[in-house]
């Protein structure tokens, strides 16, 4: 691979193993690691580190040249409930982090985007269950608009300037090693490290709360995967559904007490509640799985074992 890679944002939950994965593959002196602030030590001792703000443009482009940036990974954003609190802040930094990237490929001085997008794409009106690639969508939160928007610009740029951004709309992602920031979907770490801790869990989504989850490891797999895919394999250029499992948390904490049989949960749902019923239940990824071969290997039963052990193993280092 000519060029470097950079990653906006990489100290957040996904950046950090996404920055540690491209490592390994790629070489520790091609990749660069941005965030506004420092991260995980893991993090920061594997390679070059560059402090920047994923909306200042002049910041990025000068890191882009300096280093002869050719890949982005655009990780930096506002989640579901930080942005609900702070509706200018992340529109301004989900908005504008994305326009600045696909301004440099349009200019020609980078080659390929990652950017995410997220099933808060979707909103009440959206079909729940095995929601479709293409379907009803209106989104009823912050973040939610912020990405159908980021979408429809990542469409256009590919079509009227053929930019080579690629998508995928994550579901929640869930990780030991970096803690997640503010989305609704955060209860199903939480619970693991209360589950380790104290046995005991207070969700703040109702029991009956199906969401569309996933293990870090599949995202991280996916990310790399529809990056490295031939470009004509690419057929959709707003942002792919993708999927591994779905519970509820009943059903999470009912896995859990498989390996505590103490383990009590209790509910006590707040605003969170509310966003998590505007989004889907499980989401239809097939054609992420015909266009690019996307296939996760994680199911509930895995992900709770390697979860379960990944925390009780963090708590000893710290202890
Ligand atoms: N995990 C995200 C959130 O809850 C969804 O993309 O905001």
């Amino acid at each position: 691979m000519s060029g470097r890679i950079l990653i906006i944002g990489a100290c957040g939950q996904i950046g950090t193993e996404l920055t540690l994965k491209l490592r390994e593959i790629y070489g520790e002196d091609k990749v660069i690691a941005s965030d506004i602030r420092e991260g995980a030590e893991e993090l920061m001792q594997s390679g070059t580190f560059i402090k920047a703000d994923a909306k200042n443009k002049e910041q990025l482009e000068n890191i882009i040249r300096e280093n002869q940036i050719k890949d982005v990974y655009l990780m930096a954003a506002m989640l579901s409930a930080t942005a609900e609190k702070a509706p200018m802040q992340a529109w301004d930094l989900n908005m504008n982090s994305l326009f600045h990237v696909l301004n440099f490929a349009k200019e020609g001085l980078i080659n390929k985007i990652f950017w995410p997008s997220s099933i808060a794409v979707f909103g009440p009106s959206t079909p729940k269950d095995a929601t479709p690639q293409t379907t009803v969508m209106e989104p009823t939160t912050v973040y939610g608009i912020s990405k159908l928007t980021g979408e429809r610009w990542c469409e256009y740029y590919y079509n009227k300037f053929g930019v080579d951004v690629r998508s995928i709309r994550y579901p929640g992602i869930i990780s030991y090693k970096t803690l997640p920031g503010g989305g609704t979907t955060d209860y199903a770490i939480d619970i693991f490290h209360e589950a380790v801790k104290t046995r005991k869990y207070t969700s703040f989504l109702a029991k009956d709360a199906a969401l569309p989850m996933m293990f870090m490891d599949d995202a991280i797999k996916a990310t790399i995967e529809i990056m490295q895919a031939p470009e004509e394999n690419i057929h959709i250029r707003s942002s792919y559904n993708l999927a591994a499992i779905s519970f509820t948390p009943e059903i999470l904490a009912g896995e859990i007490k498989k390996h505590f049989s103490d383990f009590e949960i209790n509910y006590d749902p707040d605003f969170r509640q509310k966003i998590a019923e505007s989004w889907p239940s499980s989401i239809d990824d097939s054609a992420a799985r015909k266009d690019w071969g996307w296939q996760h290997d994680y199911d509930l039963e895995k992900m709770t074992d390697i979860m379960i052990e990944g925390v009780e193993h963090r708590l000893q280092e710290k202890a």
